[in-house]
């Protein structure tokens, strides 16, 4: 259940606000970077990083409520690779860069020059800082801007105490450049520390080695002694508090949500155990859980030490905590062997959503993961059937993704995990699983990209058991769009039953029997959702409705799915559950799909239109961009008449769970 938190529309509006340094001299235009000595050149960045890198950060920060700022100095520890080089270039968006100084190597600093150029909508403004001496340590003064596209800042209103105010990054993937200029790119790592200041009554947590037991005085150090990518910066703050899991893992929350979220998440540290098992050590000592406000643009963050995450996943079932699953699978894949740019996010999120699903079978059996296949196939086949078949490879080329933050998330998260779960049926799992925990070991701390694991698979796999898996195969999964004919099939028995029920509705109104559907769990009502015709008449929906209320859930999952299709039928009875659901929560995939059937009648785009404006106080900025774009490029038609009781809509059976892979 994780298509289309990706696919969505550019940020470019709130990117464009451009700012401006008082004694800096903006250059004419924000050129590409130019070419530089590493192998991997990042699109995404203005960073020359085979010239000179960043191997350490050092961050002092206020942080303040009042101006929504965080305004300090960041002080960078450089290797220069290039003995010619004389600048350093950083990212950065939205910042005000107040002064830039270079140690002098007596222990003091002297000014540098520097230039901010002008705004890129997407990549930002590229610092440029002329260092002829090549300063073993480089320190910029910044403030950042209140829009920051990187932060979000919350009125008390907007938290669950209503007492204290709150603040969250999201950094992934090009908005840490948003608070910390930086070589904002997954292919330098560095080292961090951070002493940050704030009033004494919020809590202060960052991707860093945060104490459990530590106390509110508003005064906090972090230290990160592992090398992170970029994209791994995090920093958060609230009235927040702790409680334990195990002795390495706790949760951290608002005093409210604390119990329910422990009891939520209570096995995790059998996670933690199952992953160790099957791919070697939990390398970054805690594992914490930091549940954020329900406006946190996605489901989860695996910031190193201390996952983010929504809090739309705390259902009272555990139904939906393959999201914690996910989460610490990236402490594997992504935290500790990375993608080198966005290009391979597939190296991040498909081996991670693979991982996921092997702590899923070994917790909750192989049904429940079987289920999650399905449903993550099943909409990659729809989504497939709309993308642009350049988005459809994993290996993306050159230039196609031109705002990561939209890579198609079928592609990178299930195309990617069942590429995996091909190999891993191919080779049998006595062989594949040593395989991926060498791999993880050989490319540990380490960014990588595509290239890079193809030669180190053909090497360790295709060559050392020949005849198992041909190059054409196996080059087919990385750079050929759709799905390649050699996946492997997923079947969940489970919804076979649910497929008779959805059958046997349509052509007899008759529901059933509630000794079957009260067994059923999120995912067994996503599939009967899904499956259901394009558009039902009010009748069914109502049906539907009073049986088991739809309208109205608190579960984010089912509500994603049943409030499109309320739309696309007209029934309006949904409306002000719609409205309420859509302020309430501003996680991006569980509300696009509802802004999206909205835009497309006029009476729809009108809703659409009002809600927005009454939730856009509260959504964070990557949110705020995704609504405003549907709503900008809108092309409603006349809204339609309910489709009346006699003749039901469209009546076609729905797709089968099983799924295959097509011929191509
Ligand atoms: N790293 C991602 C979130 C992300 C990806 C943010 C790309 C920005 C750019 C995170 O691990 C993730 O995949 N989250 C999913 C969770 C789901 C797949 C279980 C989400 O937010 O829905
Ligand atoms: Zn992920």
């Amino acid at each position: 259940m994780r298509a289309s938190i990706l696919a969505l529309p550019l940020l470019a509006t709130l990117m464009m606000t451009a700012c401006k340094s008082e004694d800096a001299t903006p250059v004419a235009s924000a050129a590409k970077p130019t070419p530089t000595q590493t192998a991997v050149v990042d699109e995404h960045s203005y960073a020359e990083p085979g010239k000179v890198a960043i191997t350490d950060l050092a961050l002092e920060l206020a942080l303040d409520f009042d101006t929504k700022t965080l305004a300090g100095t960041a002080t960078y520890a450089l290797d220069w690779k290039d003995k010619a080089a004389t600048v350093l270039l950083l990212d950065s968006r939205d910042l005000s860069i107040d002064k830039v100084e270079g140690d002098d190597g007596k222990g003091g600093w002297a000014p540098l020059t520097f230039k901010l150029a002008a705004v890129d909508p997407i990549l930002g403004s590229k610092l440029s800082i002329d260092t002829p001496q090549r300063n073993a340590q480089v320190r910029v003064t910044y403030r950042t801007s209140p829009q920051a596209s990187g932060l979000q800042w919350l009125e008390p209103s907007m938290t669950e105490g209503k007492q204290l105010p709150f603040m969250f990054s999201q950094s992934q993937q090009i908005h840490a450049r948003s608070w910390v200029p930086l070589q904002d790119t997954p292919s330098v790592r560095y080292t961090y520390t951070a002493h940050v200041t704030s009033r004494p009554d919020v809590m202060v947590l960052m991707s860093a080695d945060n104490d459990p037991n530590a106390i509110r005085d508003g005064d906090y150090t972090f230290k990160m002694p592992q090398k992170i990518p970029s994209y791994l910066m995090a920093i958060a703050a609230g009235d927040l508090a702790f409680k334990r899991i195990s002795d390495r893992s706790g949760v951290w929350a608002e005093p409210t949500m604390l119990d329910k979220s422990v009891k939520e998440f209570e096995d995790t540290e059998r996670m933690i155990a199952t992953a160790e098992a099957l791919y070697g050590p939990y390398r970054w000592d805690r594992y914490d859980m930091l549940v954020l406000p329900p406006s946190f643009p996605y489901g989860g963050m695996e910031n190193p030490r201390l996952t983010f995450l929504t809090p739309t996943v705390i259902v009272g079932d555990k139904t939906l905590v393959s999201l914690i699953a996910h989460e610490l699978a990236h402490s594997w894949s992504g935290n500790l062997v990375t993608f080198s740019s966005a290009k391979d996010a597939w190296l991040n999120e498909g081996f991670t959503s693979y991982v996921e699903n092997r702590i899923i079978e070994v917790l909750y059996g192989k049904e429940q993961a079987d289920m999650e296949n399905v449903i993550e196939r099943n909409e990659l086949k729809k989504e497939f059937a709309e993308i642009d078949p350049s988005l459809q490879a994993l290996a993306t080329k050159p230039g196609v993704l031109k705002d990561p933050d939209n890579s198609s998330s079928a592609t990178v998260y299930t195309k990617g995990a069942w590429f995996l779960q091909f190999l891993e049926q191919r080779y049998g799992r006595d062989k594949f699983d040593p395989f991926l925990r060498e791999y993880f070991n050989h490319f540990a701390f380490q960014s990588i990209d595509t290239q890079q694991f193809a030669d180190y698979a053909k090497k360790n796999l295709l060559a050392k058991y020949p005849n198992v898996v041909t190059p054409a195969e196996f080059n087919a999964w990385l750079y050929d769009p759709g799905i390649p004919p050699t996946a492997p099939l997923a079947q969940a028995r489970r919804f076979g039953v649910v497929d008779s029920a959805r059958l046997a509705w349509l052509g007899s109104q008759q529901l059933p029997p509630a000794a079957i559907t009260d067994a059923w769990t999120t995912q067994e009502w996503v599939h009967f959702i899904e499956s259901l015709p394009e558009t039902l008449t009010l009748e069914q929906l109502a049906q539907l409705d009073s049986a088991y209320g739809f309208t109205g859930t608190m579960n984010g999952e089912i509500a994603q799915r049943w409030y499109p299709l309320t739309v696309r039928s007209g029934y309006t009875n949904a409306n002000d559950a719609i409205a309420a659901f859509l302020q309430r929560i501003g996680r991006r995939k569980l509300i696009m799909p509802t802004y999206n059937a909205l835009a497309k009648t006029e009476a729809g785009l009108a809703l659409a239109k009002d809600v927005f404006e009454k939730a856009k106080p509260g959504y964070h900025p990557i949110t705020t961009g995704s609504v405003q774009e549907v709503i900008d490029t809108a092309k409603p038609a006349p809204t339609p008449v309910a489709a009346p009781a006699a003749e039901p809509a469209v009546l076609a059976p729905a797709p089968a769970a099983p799924t295959a892979a097509p011929a191509k």
